[in-house]
This record gives structure tokens, C-alpha cells and sequence, in this order.
């Protein structure tokens, strides 16, 4: 199954990817995409000779409908947004209905929305005293995390001092739910039954 990647930041997830074992044979990830002329994620995709796209109206980015083509040229049958921050049209997401995921670092439908992201997320946890987080990998939509759930993993913390710690403890488990939920979407086990998201 050949994947493209979202990114905005430091792409510990799409290193995730290119790492795991699991994935050798099953995912390639053929294009990395970001909203922004240049971010550490684009580092790591270059040292894995991975093409790289910006994209958005600036000047030198590619616009939303060329990079359609472009995905659609390059075979691409799944698009993760690993970090990625900015809303996608819609256009973008008719084409691949169904077919873009998205991890979000806390346990959907909590704690999700516009504005809910990176450390955002870790502090309002914080600030609730939940004494469980987690990721959650879930379809994309029309808009901020609202798609429907796939997988969801947690971690406790109950113990915790600070939201950088949770943040820690969550991006341990998205590491591994994001590999895992891909592995399962080229495994074909990812369907939808009754309305639901159901892994076999
Ligand atoms: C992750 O916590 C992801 O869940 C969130 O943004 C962060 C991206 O981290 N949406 P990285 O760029 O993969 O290191």
C-alpha cells in the first residue's frame, strides 16, 4: 500500500512509520506533504529519499488540486495526517473519502476541535485532572476531529506533574497505534460495519 504523509513539525510519527517492522513489505510511504516551506519532518523524509511537497496558495507550494493529480499519479491509496495542522478542503477530501487518517493526541471525542492541538491538548487534560489520556487514529472528515474513531489506545496519569509529562506518555503510544492502524488498512481489517469502525 503506498501512503503519503501530512506533517507540519518534528515528525516523530512519520519516523514511527519508516521505522516499524511491521510495516516493512505492507506500507511505503511515497510522498510527505506539509503546510509549511520547510519543517524538521521534511528532514527525516529526505534522508529517506522520500519526496517532499508544500503545500497551500504561497508562492513555490503546490495548490490543493495539482497535488490531488500528483497523489493520484503516484498510486497513493492512504493519506496520513501525522501532525498536520491545518484544515483540509473539502474537494481534497471528497477525493479520498475514507481514505485519510488522522492521530490525535488524546482520547477523542474529548479534547478535540479547532485550536486542540500539540501542547493545547496536554494542558486542558491537565487542567481537567482526567487520570487518563491517550491517542486516538480516526477517519478524516469536514472538520476538526470528528471523523469516525478507529483505534484508540490509553495511558494513565495519575500521577503525573506536568502536561509535558503527558504529552510524553501519548507520543510512546502513538507510535505504536499509528504503525499498527496503517498495518491494518493494508491488511484490509479496517471496515465499516453498521456505522461503525470495526478491526478484525
Ligand atoms: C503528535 O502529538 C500528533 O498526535 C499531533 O501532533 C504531534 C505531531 O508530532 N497531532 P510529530 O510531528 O509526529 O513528532
Amino acid at each position: 500500500m503506498k501512503i503519503a504523509v501530512f506533517v507540519s513539525g518534528r515528525g516523530s510519527n512519520l519516523k514511527a512509520i519508516l521505522d516499524s517492522a511491521e510495516l516493512k513489505g505492507l506500507a511505503e510511504v511515497k510522498a510527505v506533504v506539509s503546510d509549511k516551506f520547510d519543517c524538521l519532518a521534511f528532514q527525516v523524509a529526505k534522508s529517506f529519499s522520500i519526496k517532499t511537497y508544500s503545500v497551500g496558495d504561497k508562492e513555490g507550494y503546490i495548490n490543493y488540486d495539482d497535488l490531488i493529480s500528483e497523489l493520484i499519479s503516484l498510486n497513493i491509496e492512504l493519506i496520513v495526517l501525522a501532525g498536520f495542522l491545518k484544515l483540509i478542503p473539502s474537494s481534497f477530501i471528497d477525493k479520498f473519502h475514507n481514505k485519510i487518517i488522522n492521530i490525535h493526541p488524546a482520547l477523542l471525542p474529548s479534547f478535540g476541535g479547532k485550536g486542540m492541538y500539540g501542547m493545547n491538548v496536554h494542558k486542558a487534560v491537565f487542567d481537567s485532572s482526567a487520570k487518563v489520556s491517550g491517542a486516538t487514529v480516526h477517519f478524516v472528515d469536514f472538520t476538526y476531529d470528528t471523523g469516525k474513531i478507529i483505534a484508540q489506545r490509553c495511558v494513565d496519569i495519575s500521577d503525573v506533574n506536568s502536561p509535558e509529562e503527558i504529552a510524553e506518555r501519548v507520543l510512546k503510544i502513538e507510535h505504536e497505534l499509528l504503525p499498527f492502524v496503517i498495518k491494518k488498512i493494508a491488511l484490509n481489517q479496517v471496515n465499516i460495519v453498521n456505522n461503525r469502525v470495526i478491526i478484525t
